[in-house]
């Protein structure tokens, strides 16, 4: 099966085999090509250009995108899209005046999600993790990492991960697993933080190195959560195991989180709402992906990342979802990208470039995913007749996406 977009007002982010993250200065330039063509073989692209150089070009489907912008799908590079149940009473909570940290603090937040999850069935938290997926799918999220993390017990993470390999399976999105397992310490261990971080070391991580589960290895290091000796404990074992650092960092306070993770070679630092002079220093020269979630900000109240800081010391910077019960209930790419824009002060192509070409190298996947590329999958989101691609991030709230190619397979 062969697609031919025509009259493509203009193709986003065209760029080189090679390029596999943009930085710094350069995230200002996205690449692109005014009434153009491109042309999807299966589930490649397999050629683009100019309208004019396309006369001889047959196909078996063709689109007619006039007035109509192309861009590669979303790479939502950090979510938990796999949860039971949903947490709107916490929300409620909060608007009344209690904070985040109050609502973990008496039991709440990720412990009232683990204990919903540890009494839902395989099945049942496949059908509700399903939807979600179909609702991103269906906003032009292409690529995505799932992370474990609800379950806090042996048995209920490898639950997680086996309904994200199941979710890996059934659909044609791209998709990278994360174990999550040092998300919260379970009222069990309330007083014995140790023998959970043994029991992540010694038994969850092994056991889902050898059901090859996960890709990646993350841990919420945070005050109240696990303190760097445990987190680097965590990432040594997750290594030994074949499993990449990839953690939640710097959400509320700066202590030294991110200079260990690039100790470890993690391939992202999630978060970043606090950030010092130090984490910045870290970063340089490594390669890190720091990734910004701004959905959380907004949602929690927080501050938004500086991610101005970061791209002006040469820095890349990604940007995802974080799609959770707690902290964002929303996986809406083209609302965190509005969001970059009006509060973190990105420009549309730095943001574009974030949550594309850098969201992919986030999940170790930009040599086939978030670019328009001879070669690489044929990812494609196809606008609404809009005036430019300034006005995805400009008219926020609105959905602009008209068509969602995944795999060269148009999406209903
Ligand atoms: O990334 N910060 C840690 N984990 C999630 C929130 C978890 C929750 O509240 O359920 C996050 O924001
Ligand atoms: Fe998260």
């Amino acid at each position: 099966m062969s697609i031919l977009i025509k009259n493509i007002k203009e193709l986003i982010q065209v760029r080189e085999t090679n390029v596999l993250k943009v930085s710094g200065a350069d995230m200002k330039e996205l690449p692109t090509i005014k009434n153009a063509y491109l042309l999807i073989e299966h589930d490649t692209i397999v050629e683009y250009g100019k309208m004019e150089d396309c006369e001889d070009i047959q196909a078996d489907k063709t689109i007619d995108a006039t007035g109509k912008v192309v861009l590669p799908t979303w790479c939502d590079s950090h979510t938990h899209i796999v949860y039971a149940g949903n947490r709107e009473q916490e929300f409620v909570d909060r608007i009344n005046g209690l904070s985040y940290e109050d609502i973990a603090n008496r039991g709440g937040g990720i412990l009232n999600s683990a204990e919903k999850l540890q009494n839902t069935s395989e099945e049942e938290l496949y059908n509700q993790s399903v939807k979600r997926l179909k609702e991103v799918i269906k906003l032009g999220t292409g690529a995505i990492e799932i992370k474990s993390g609800y379950g806090l017990t042996v048995d209920a993470e490898l639950k997680m991960l086996r309904v994200i390999k199941r979710l890996k399976k059934e659909f044609p999105v791209k998709v990278k697993a994360t174990l999550l397992g040092a998300h919260a310490i379970p009222k069990a261990y309330k007083d014995n933080q140790k023998a959970y971080v043994d029991l992540v070391v010694n038994s969850m991580i092994p056991k889902v190195a050898e059901e090859e589960l996960a890709h990646y290895i993350d841990v919420f290091c945070e005050k109240g959560y696990f303190t760097l000796e445990d987190t680097e404990r965590i990432l040594k074992a997750g290594l030994a195991h074949g499993l990449t650092p990839k953690i939640h960092v710097n959400q509320f306070n700066a202590f030294g989180g991110v200079a260990l993770g690039v100790k470890y070679n993690a391939l992202s630092v999630d978060h970043l709402e606090e950030l010092s002079d130090d984490d910045v220093k870290a970063l340089k020269g490594s390669n890190t992906m720091p990734v910004a979630l701004p959905s959380c900000s907004y949602f929690l109240s927080i501050p938004y990342s500086p991610v101005r800081k970061l791209m002006k010391a040469g820095l890349p910077v990604a940007l995802a979802t974080d799609y959770n019960p707690g902290s964002t209930p929303s996986g809406n790419m083209n609302f965190v990208v509005s969001t970059a824009c009006i509060k973190m002060k990105m420009t549309p192509e730095e943001a574009i470039n974030a949550a594309t070409i850098n969201g992919a190298y986030a999940m170790g996947i930009s040599n086939m995913y978030g670019s328009i590329c001879r070669g690489k999958k044929a990812n494609i989101i196809i606008t609404k007749e809009i005036p430019s691609y300034h006005f995805l991030p400009y008219a926020f709230g609105n959905n602009h996406i008209e068509t969602v190619i995944i795999n060269g397979v148009e999406m209903s």
